[in-house]
């Protein structure tokens, strides 16, 4: 192998990445140099080595604060069309709350967040931290709350392109609006989502120019291989069936978000709560079941309905999950139903013809799973 075309290759990379001030990839950059080159050029690697020692990172590399938007030099991109803002905007500076994440999900972050710590390292031995993922689930399991989490937990800002809104930007203008969004970007060390990718393919059912949308995927596969270590890209997407086989590839990372399993829900479910916790203690267990297979979001929509009817009326807490119950029956499996109905039967002095009434399930049935229990006051009574 001759050596002098890889140095060439080598030093327009660097050139690149100092022209474009990308002065914490220079520096990973560098550090993957020294190790490349030790052995083929140990007196370049030593000098290169020495550069690097003579001036650390500043605040722990890519860890460093960052803050652009208010810089007049670089305006946030917007739709020359509607003036509408591309690129929404969150800095969070280390501060907001964990979102509930499953322990596997919790491994994946933790590791993306330690590579980043410890980038140098990494680099040390040629490696790279991740520099993509792409997220995957259903609407309202925190895709976006976890890309906003992750972002401030980096001590970076985050970009959110809603593609969504740049697929409406007019047509013909949607390649343009992409690129001034990315290039934006890239001006420095960010968090950048690309929320609802598949929006992109979505509008292959409409009569669009097939070849425009073609060009966007290019843009965005071009985006994600060149994308800085210095920054994460991530992508969001409920429709991972529509994505392009030649962009799932390119991602480092693919992160799967299911909808919460019954442990999750509990949490959720206490933690939405909030300050009414202690009002609905007792029917924890029975919130859990009634809300499985939903999403965190349209638990928390759920759980702040009830809230707010218990604030505002004289209802107790007991005809709000009666309620709450009667308008969820219908959507549960069978199974779910005779749960709630036995939980009913053996947590609460309700009579079976009440409960069979809320819960849709016969008194036959409830008669049959609670059998061998104490019958309760008012089935004595009946
Ligand atoms: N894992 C989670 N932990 C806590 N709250 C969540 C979680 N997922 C969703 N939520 C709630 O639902 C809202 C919408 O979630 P979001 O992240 O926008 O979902 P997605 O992007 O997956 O559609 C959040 O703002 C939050 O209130
Ligand atoms: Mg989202």
């Amino acid at each position: 192998m001759d050596d002098s075309i890889e140095i060439d290759d080598d030093l327009a990379q660097l050139a690149r990445l100092a022209v474009n001030e990308q002065t914490e990839d220079v520096r990973l950059f560098v550090a993957r140099l020294v190790r490349k080159y030790r052995s083929i050029k140990p007196g370049l690697a030593e000098q290169m080595d020495q550069y690097l020692r003579s001036k650390p990172a500043r605040g722990g590399s890519v860890m460093r604060k960052t803050i652009r938007t208010e810089d007049p030099s670089h305006p946030m991109p917007v739709d020359n069309e509607s003036r509408m803002s591309l690129l929404k905007v969150f800095h969070d500076d280390f501060g907001t709350v964990q979102p509930l994440l499953s322990p596997e999900l919790e491994d994946s972050f933790s590791q993306i967040i330690q590579e980043r710590k410890q980038s140098e390292r990494l680099a040390s031995l040629g490696l790279l931290p991740t520099r993509s993922a792409i997220f995957v689930g259903k609407p309202g399991v925190g895709k976006t709350l976890t890309a906003r989490w992750l972002a401030s937990k980096l001590g970076l800002p985050l970009y959110v392109l809603d593609l969504t809104t740049v697929m409406s930007s007019l047509l013909g203008k949607t390649g343009s609006n992409l690129r001034s969004a990315l290039d934006f970007s890239k001006q420095g060390p960010c968090v950048l989502l690309l929320d609802e990718i598949d929006a992109i393919a979505k509008k292959r059912n409409d009569d669009t120019d097939i070849g425009e949308l073609k060009r966007l995927v290019t843009v965005i596969l071009q985006e994600v291989d060149e994308w800085p270590p210095s920054g994460l890209l991530l992508a969001a997407t409920n429709h991972p069936e529509l994505i392009d086989p030649a962009l799932w590839r390119r991602f480092d990372l693919v992160i799967e978000f299911k909808l919460p399993a019954l442990n999750q829900i509990k949490e959720a479910v206490t933690q939405f709560l909030g300050p009414d916790l202690s009002v609905f203690k007792h029917w924890l267990d029975i919130l859990v079941l009634i809300f499985s297979g939903e999403s965190f979001s349209d638990i928390e929509r759920s759980i702040q309905r009830f809230r707010r009817t218990l604030a505002l009326s004289d209802a107790s807490d007991s005809d709000v999950i009666i309620e709450l119950v009667k308008s969820k029956a219908l959507t549960l499996e069978h199974q779910q139903r005779i749960d709630v109905a036995v939980l009913l039967a053996n947590k609460t002095k309700l009579s079976q013809h009440k409960i069979s009434e809320i819960t849709g399930v016969s008194r036959d049935t409830i008669r049959k799973y609670t059998d061998g229990k104490a019958p309760s006051k008012e089935r004595q009574e009946k």
